[in-house]
């Protein structure tokens, strides 16, 4: 199974609320339950996808969730969610009590056996203490929370070159991770196109939100003891190694 299948089939299971028979554990039984936090573009979502493909981890980002309900027939939706898909196209967040019951109707998710990178959420204070709660009533602990580092500069030049498949939701780069024949997806033959959300303006947006919002996170979970600063500098493998190494990953017994 190819990394970017691997992301197809989480979203699936995610938007299904329900878990799927995927990849066997792939870390020796041991499970890892991690959140992700880093400005918009920092690379959150392709670390999150290495992190699925190669460790076996449930890949679970609520920004996909979002994204994909806005391709699904409008009577499909629940209010709540036609609401959110206009807050995420202005590169607003969506309000907490929407993404909060989101996560918990899909909280069987959590209990993939080999464990799982929670890409998007929380993001703000409120959302950290219902998840808080949620893991409590599930009886689940947190590994860490990742928090990736990078200058302005590289994640504006990240954020200008994505391209996302319009099918399949895989993630590429024109400069750095191009896809093998100009504006076609590798894995599944879709167009490529450019995420609304990557226009100048709701860039400009989204790190005003993050700046406001979600980089009060970092202390939240600093003062509990479970953040974990990584650099997010170098190339996808740069970063997946250095994840690894910080982190304390080891796969089936060996460091990653
Ligand atoms: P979401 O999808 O979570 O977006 P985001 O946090 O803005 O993060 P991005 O997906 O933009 O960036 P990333 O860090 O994952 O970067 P990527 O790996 O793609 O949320 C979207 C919206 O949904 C929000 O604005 C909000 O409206 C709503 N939402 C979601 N969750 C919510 C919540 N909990 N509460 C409220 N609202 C919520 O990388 C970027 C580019 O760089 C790619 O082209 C990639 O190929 C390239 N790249 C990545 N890593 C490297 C590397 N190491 N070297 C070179 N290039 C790289």
């Amino acid at each position: 199974m190819t990394t970017r299948n691997t992301k197809q089939a989480w979203l699936d299971a995610w938007l299904q609320a329900k878990p799927i028979d995927l990849n066997a554990c792939k870390c020796g039984g041991r499970a890892y339950r991690f959140v992700l936090l880093g400005a918009p573009g920092v690379g959150k979502g392709t670390v999150a996808q290495m992190m699925a493909e190669r460790l076996g981890l449930a890949h679970l980002a609520t920004g996909d969730i979002f994204r994909a309900a806005k391709s699904l027939p409008a009577a499909s939706l629940s209010p709540a969610l036609q609401e959110a898909i206009g807050y995420m196209q202005r590169g607003e967040l969506v309000p907490d009590q929407t993404v909060i019951d989101l996560v918990r109707e899909r909280r069987a998710c959590l209990h993939w056996p080999a464990g799982f990178v929670l890409d998007g959420f929380p993001r703000t204070v409120p959302q950290a203490e219902a998840f808080e709660q949620l893991m409590r009533a599930e009886n689940l602990a947190l590994d860490g929370v990742l928090n990736f580092e990078l200058p302005i500069e590289t994640i504006v030049a990240r954020l200008g070159g994505r391209r996302t498949c319009s099918k399949c939701k895989a993630v590429y780069h024109v400069v750095n991770m191009p896809p093998k024949v100009d504006g076609i997806c590798d894995n599944c033959g879709g167009p490529l196109i450019i995420r609304e959300d990557d226009r100048p303006d709701a860039i400009r947006v989204r790190m005003d939100v993050y700046q406001k919002s979600t980089a009060p996170l970092i202390e939240y979970y600093r003062s509990r003891n479970m953040l974990i600063t990584i650099s997010a500098e170098g190339t996808p493998d740069d970063v997946f190694a250095r994840t690894c190494k910080t982190a304390g990953i080891r796969c089936g017994g060996n460091p990653c």
